[in-house]
């Protein structure tokens, strides 16, 4: 048995793949990190390398110090990461100070973990502490029609949860706490990492304006869920401002959101009802 029959590295490629086969990884648009449990580093742990370079991230999370993580690699494309897993995603871990990372398994060919990993550290360790230690998953994708939106919509939490909850009836059941915004900043580094992260206590998505979206969760069926219902939110409210040219005759009132939450028993962000 090697390293690649465990399940958990199994289910983090499959998630790859699946998020390739949905068109939202171009070339290496997007990156994936999962926080390992206990039993999983003890089943990884017979594969892993004894290498002492630490890279600083740039970023602290104290919370997660001692912490391994499976990573998608920087410049690896989705497209490959079932063909070659080894050298397209890879296992780290952090230090003692919670503030760098080092190559345990993977990444082979001197590879590193993907770029937006200060990024993908806060997230984890503001959602860490906003779930009790449930958030296992962060999943950050090109998602095309959402992009899209950011083109059209003011870039607020009040429009985008508003306009993504009223596009598909099940939306507000699946986010009722709504989506985040982060305006336009350059990619990968600490700046967009701490931003982010400040949006991300309040919110289990936060969208990238011009550029993507990072989605949340325990584990990946209900992260990736939740990219895929956002997205899909979008596609449907670009098709009906396009063929609508602009003009909706109808649409799921605040009243139908009330009486959607009543029925599925959650609470919707009263900050976007009216
Ligand atoms: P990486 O290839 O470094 O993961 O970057 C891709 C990306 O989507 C940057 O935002
Ligand atoms: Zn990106």
């Amino acid at each position: 048995m090697g390293i690649l029959d465990v399940k958990i590295v199994q289910d983090f490629i499959r998630t790859c793949n699946d998020g390739w086969l949905q068109g939202w990884h171009e070339r290496n648009g997007g990156n994936l990190t999962y926080r390992m449990k206990e039993e999983e580093v003890k089943e990884c742990r017979p594969f892993f390398q004894d290498d002492d370079t630490w890279t600083d991230m740039g970023v602290t999370g104290e919370n997660l110090s001692g912490e391994f993580f499976l990573t998608t690699g920087s410049g690896k494309f989705f497209r490959n990461v079932i063909l070659e897993p080894e050298s397209s995603i890879g296992i780290v871990e952090i230090n003692k100070a919670g503030n760098a990372w080092r190559i345990v398994w993977g990444l082979k060919g001197g590879a590193k973990p993907t770029s937006e990993f200060p990024s993908h550290f806060m997230n984890h360790s503001v959602r860490y502490e906003a779930t009790n230690g449930a958030c296992r998953v962060i999943y950050h994708a090109h998602t095309p029609n959402l992009i899209a939106m950011t083109y059209t919509l003011p870039l607020t939490s009040y429009d985008f949860t508003r306009a993504l909850w009223k596009s598909a009836t099940e939306c507000p059941v699946v986010f009722p706490d709504g989506v985040g915004v982060v305006p336009w900043m350059v990619p990968g580094g600490a700046d967009i990492a701490l931003a982010t992260s400040e949006v991300m206590k309040k919110f289990d998505a936060a969208v990238w304006a011009h550029h993507g979206l990072f989605c949340s969760g325990p584990d990946f069926d209900i992260t990736f869920g939740l990219m895929h219902t956002i997205e899909k939110a979008a596609q449907i409210y670009n098709f009906v401002m396009s063929s609508g040219q602009g003009q909706i005759r109808q649409t799921i009132t605040d009243a139908n959101l009330r009486a959607i939450a009543k029925e599925f028993g959650v609470v919707l962000n009263e900050e976007f009802l009216e």
